[in-house]
């Protein structure tokens, strides 16, 4: 999984970089993990431009480990002693990582709390921080498979934010070189596809009750999921050949129905629960409603949460604003919880 110069790597050094990582959406979701932080399905995404979380990491040569997390000007203990617990979980296998005293200052683009999960961008940005910190101190150079294992262990969808366009996670044959390790970027895309907008709508930016840690782990003994992994790994080979053939009505009906999917199976576990509010619902109603009377192609996706992502393509943007505007505006935190995003290009 780790370069055999990475592991080796003893000469703690002086280090300071910093870097811009994207969040990601996924139309095809991953829920649900087997053995250590590797996914039951195989996902697809799209990397966002917008949303990003700038971080810059200065490292210190010390005989403990320690972080000390700023998260947009304030230090934070909760959040360092996460990155800290993760470091050394790491640090097993890459003992350089253990070597360091660690300052992290860290933002993001989007507002806080948004309710976008930002664990995909941070923990990206974060896995490139430290992928270059082992490559400098290693005398290697950046192996990205390795970066992305750094950003799965953290959090599995990161993985996916460390490139940009369409982006595959999670063993298939059906796209070469892909694996449960790292993400695979998917260059067989039509131009239909090249301009992808991401509309987000905020409904609410109150904290999950309940995590995707907990999520995942309720896939575990759920009594649908033979048959999840089944309609992912469908609607993942669906979603490729649709995103090859420039389809937009296959790869959106695909997209809304794993979304909807996703929460369904949050609602049947043990215990269930709901994330939707009323506001989304709406919403979603509201979508198709417009959808089709006007035959713009303006579909929905939803993370674990309960805010709406609008995906189209560029040409209907025009429409999709106003009708945003005037229809579900309102629907939105403070009428005023929209985020416009779209496809980006990964770190910078
Ligand atoms: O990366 P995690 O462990 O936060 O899980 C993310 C799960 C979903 O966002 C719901 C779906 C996905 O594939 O991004």
């Amino acid at each position: 999984m780790f370069p055999k110069s990475w592991i080796a790597a003893t000469q703690a050094i002086e280090f300071q970089s910093e870097i811009s990582a994207p969040a990601n959406i996924a139309w095809v979701k991953y829920w649900g993990k087997k053995g250590h932080q590797l996914p039951a399905n195989p996902s697809l995404s799209l990397t966002l431009k917008e949303s990003v979380t700038h971080t810059k990491l200065m490292a210190t040569p010390a005989d403990h480990l320690k972080v000390e997390l700023i998260f947009e000007g304030n230090t934070s203990d909760a959040f360092g002693k996460k990155i800290e617990n993760y470091l050394a979980a790491l640090a097993k296998d890459l003992p350089l990582l253990g070597r360091y005293h660690y300052k992290i200052e860290s933002r993001n683009t989007f507002p806080h709390s948004s309710g976008i999960a930002s664990s995909a961008s941070s923990q990206a940005a974060l896995a490139m921080l430290l992928g270059r910190l082992l490559s400098k101190a290693a005398g290697s150079e950046l192996d990205m498979k390795a970066v992305g294992s750094l950003a799965r262990l953290g959090s599995g969808s990161a993985c996916r934010s460390l490139m940009g366009g369409f982006v595959s996670w999670g063993e298939t044959e059906k796209l070469m070189g892909a694996s449960d390790l790292f993400a695979t970027e998917v260059h067989d895309v039509h131009a239909n596809f090249k301009q992808t907008r991401d509309c987000i709508l905020i409904v609410s930016s109150k904290e999950k009750e309940v995590s995707s840690r907990q999520g995942h782990s309720h896939m575990k003994a759920h009594p649908y999921a033979v048959a999840r992994t089944e309609q992912a790994n469908l609607h993942y080979s669906e979603t490729l050949s649709a995103l090859k053939s420039g389809d937009w009505q296959k790869a959106g009906d695909i997209m809304e129905a794993d979304a909807l999917a996703l929460h369904a199976l949050m609602m049947t576990g043990s215990p269930g629960f709901i994330l939707l509010e009323p506001g989304s619902l709406e919403i979603i109603r509201l979508v198709r409603l417009f959808r089709e009377a006007s035959k713009v192609p303006v579909y929905f996706t939803i993370d674990a949460g309960p805010n709406i992502h609008l995906i189209y393509p560029e040409e209907a943007h025009v429409k999709v604003e106003a009708f945003v505007r005037h229809e579900l505006l309102r629907l939105t935190e403070k009428g005023t919880g929209v985020i416009w995003d779209r496809l980006g290009s990964g770190p910078v």
